[in-house]
């Protein structure tokens, strides 16, 4: 009686390990969908912004702090102080400190949260000279 209850037993526990693999599997997939969003396009998105309220001091001849926001790689140079933006990671970025704390601007219009988001998304997702 007791031989044949263990191939029972087998089966019940690989059914619960399977049940509990796939279980783990499905709570694991949502967090798929909070990744930064990779549609943010520098070009298309971030660079207008930069251009609208950060030229007149970040871009041409003379910029603040070294920090010229011209061209991609400019940015990505930094100011003479380091790097502004740390790729994948908005919140370990000067530049986003800086707009979000609103010392940057640091003269004109601030930024709106959704402009804000939208550089912060797109260094989240690798700041790419997309
Ligand atoms: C009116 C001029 C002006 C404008 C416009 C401006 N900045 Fe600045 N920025 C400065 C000056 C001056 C500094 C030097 C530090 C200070 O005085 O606060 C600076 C410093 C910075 C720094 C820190 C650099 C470092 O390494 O210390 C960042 C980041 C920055 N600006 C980002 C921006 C961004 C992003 C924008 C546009 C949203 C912007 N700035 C618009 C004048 C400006």
């Amino acid at each position: 009686m007791k031989k044949q209850l263990i191939p029972i037993l087998i089966t019940l526990v690989l059914v619960s390990a399977y049940a509990i693999l796939q279980n783990s599997g499905a709570r694991a997939a949502p967090h798929m969908d909070t990744a930064p969003s990779t549609d943010v396009s520098f070009s298309q998105d971030v660079q207008p912004i930069l251009e609208r309220r950060c030229s007149k001091c970040h871009m041409g001849e003379f910029t603040s702090e070294n920090l010229n926001m011209e061209t991609y790689e400019s940015l990505m140079a930094g100011s003479q102080n380091g790097p502004v933006i740390v790729s994948g990671n908005a919140s370990a970025s000067l530049l986003v400190e800086k707009v979000v704390e609103g010392e940057m601007p640091k003269r004109g219009q601030k930024l709106t949260s959704e402009q804000i988001q939208i550089i912060t998304d797109w260094i989240n997702a690798g700041a790419q000279n997309n």
